[in-house]
């Protein structure tokens, strides 16, 4: 048995998978999230480590754990935690969607530039991006950047204290802007930039790598052996694509969780010259090209719950049956944007409402808004020539038949429906599967375990419907931007 930890913005989600690749259990375990100012974001890597163990305990619960093997992660990305010598979290973690390095940010982009960041690393800076969080713990919390001792991702931290390894893997560690994607290794201009040294930073590994075996306490108290072996995992991403078989070259996924990604798998290294697409490495060994929306089915989320205060998600998409015809728009920034924008002081909004318009216009405007976001990704992706023609989709919005319906046709992509869209959860197992031996590669782990139940084609008058809306929705964000500012 091997167990994936997906690590998550809004819980951690455990999944216990066979040999054979069949999922035997899934426990999923919350957490707070902190917004302490407006555009921050926050959590406590100790809340992280509590939930997981809970987890990990429920969901071996009944099963042989003398047949647990191994357990990997998939972990939310570019999150700042910094430990201090004794090993205590020094401040909670700064994650991935936290917009407040808006200034040292710049300060890469322009002072340092462009061109040296992506000689360098082969990114540009984002907000998002463990770099710039540096800077700014640097310059407005001085005492704790002199206390620290490691520096980690969110899902590293995890196997730091269930294995005492201080490691990490290339696919998270492209996202801190402190790798040198194309050759693998930390970049010294980088560090230096930042005022880090190696020390400070984990061991570099390749996803499918042991980093170790369980602490002999973690193993008593979850009831296992102490040889269960802890490998390496992946970022979420990059975890998903192995869950959905996107590996190799050439192959597309898109991820609608927390946030929207749009990850296109690529044996060759490539950088887009657009700087909108992130250019990362796999977790198969190989790398690819990302785009990324900072909320995506958390869109609907706030929607839901917030706003119109219903938890039956279905019983509202049910009443929406005029795809293609909507008069309204919802531009999808509730965080900032990322990909392909780089603007933290973007905001949400809707626009084009009328006397007529109904709670299911809203409704159905928030899913489109959505997908419009992950298509200006794809433009740029089309824009240097990578134009895929199909695509795999994961994460917990993709349980929606609409919002896949919609996406198929606003993408103009065939949208394939894999068995399970736990995507990170699974494909951090594959990789603990691939770690204790059972594979010889990602690849073909990925390729044997992940099965295609069906596929959303695109409907031509439909696509030529949301064309033309498209084309309105592009206008909006440079219109409103100086208003965001
Ligand atoms: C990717 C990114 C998000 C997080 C979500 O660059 O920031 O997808 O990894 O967990």
């Amino acid at each position: 048995l091997f167990v994936g930890v997906d690590l998550g913005t809004s819980a951690v989600k455990l999944l216990l998978m066979d040999e054979n690749g069949k999922i035997k259990n899934i426990v999923s375990k919350e957490y707070p999230l902190y917004f302490p100012h407006p555009g921050w974001s926050e959590q406590k890597p100790e809340d992280w480590f509590a939930q997981s163990m809970e987890g990990l305990k429920e969901l071996l619960e009944g099963f042989d754990k003398d047949q647990v093997k191994g357990i990997s992660f998939g972990g939310q990305m570019h999150g700042l935690v910094a430990l201090d010598k004794e090993d205590q979290v020094i401040r909670p973690a700064i994650l991935w969607n936290d917009g407040r390095t808006a200034k040292q940010t710049d300060y890469l982009n322009q002072v340092i530039g462009k061109e040296k960041l992506s000689e360098y690393t082969a990114n540009i800076a984002f907000a998002g991006f463990t770099a710039p969080k540096i800077l700014w713990m640097k310059e407005n919390e001085p005492e704790n950047f002199a206390k620290i001792a490691k520096i980690m991702l969110p899902k590293d931290y995890l196997a730091y204290r269930l294995s005492g390894s201080f490691c990490t893997e290339y696919s998270d560690a492209s996202g801190m802007l402190l790798l040198d994607v194309e050759h693998k290794c930390w970049s010294a201009e980088m560090l230096e930039i930042c005022g880090i040294t190696e020390v400070q930073l984990p061991k570099l590994y390749e996803s499918w790598e042991v980093v170790g075996t369980l602490k002999a306490e973690i193993a008593e108290e979850l009831g296992v052996s102490d040889d269960v072996k802890v490998i390496a995992g992946a970022g979420d991403n990059a975890a998903a694509a192995v869950g959905t078989a996107t590996v190799g070259d050439g192959g597309c996924n898109i991820s609608l969780g927390t946030s929207g990604t749009l990850f296109i798998s690529s044996k060759k290294f490539g950088v887009d010259k657009n700087n909108a697409l992130h250019s990362f490495d796999h977790a198969d060994g190989n790398y690819h090209l990302m785009g990324c929306m900072l909320s995506a089915a958390s869109c609907n989320k706030w929607w839901m719950d917030e706003i119109l205060k219903t938890k039956d998600y279905p019983a509202e998409q049910a009443g929406i049956t005029r795809l293609g015809e909507n008069h309204v728009f919802y531009l999808p920034y509730l965080m900032g944007e990322r990909s392909p924008h780089n603007d933290p002081s973007a905001r949400a909004a809707f626009i084009g409402m009328s006397m007529d318009s109904t709670r299911e216009d809203m409704t159905q405007a928030v899913l489109e808004g959505v997908a419009f976001g992950l298509r200006d990704s794809l433009e740029v992706a089309r824009s240097i020539g990578v134009n895929p023609e199909r695509t795999k989709i994961c994460g917990g919005g993709a349980k929606s038949p609409l919002w896949r319906k919609i996406i198929a046709n606003v993408m103009n992509m065939k949208v394939d429906l894999i068995e399970s869209e736990e995507g990170p959860g699974y494909g951090a197992a594959i990789l603990a599967a691939v770690g204790c031996g059972v594979f010889d590669s990602v690849e073909e782990a990925a390729k044997k375990l992940v099965k295609v139940t069906g596929t959303e084609e695109p409907d031509p008058e439909l696509v030529q419907k949301y064309e033309e809306r498209y084309q309105e929705f592009k206008k909006l964000y440079p219109a409103l931007k100086g208003f965001f500012q």
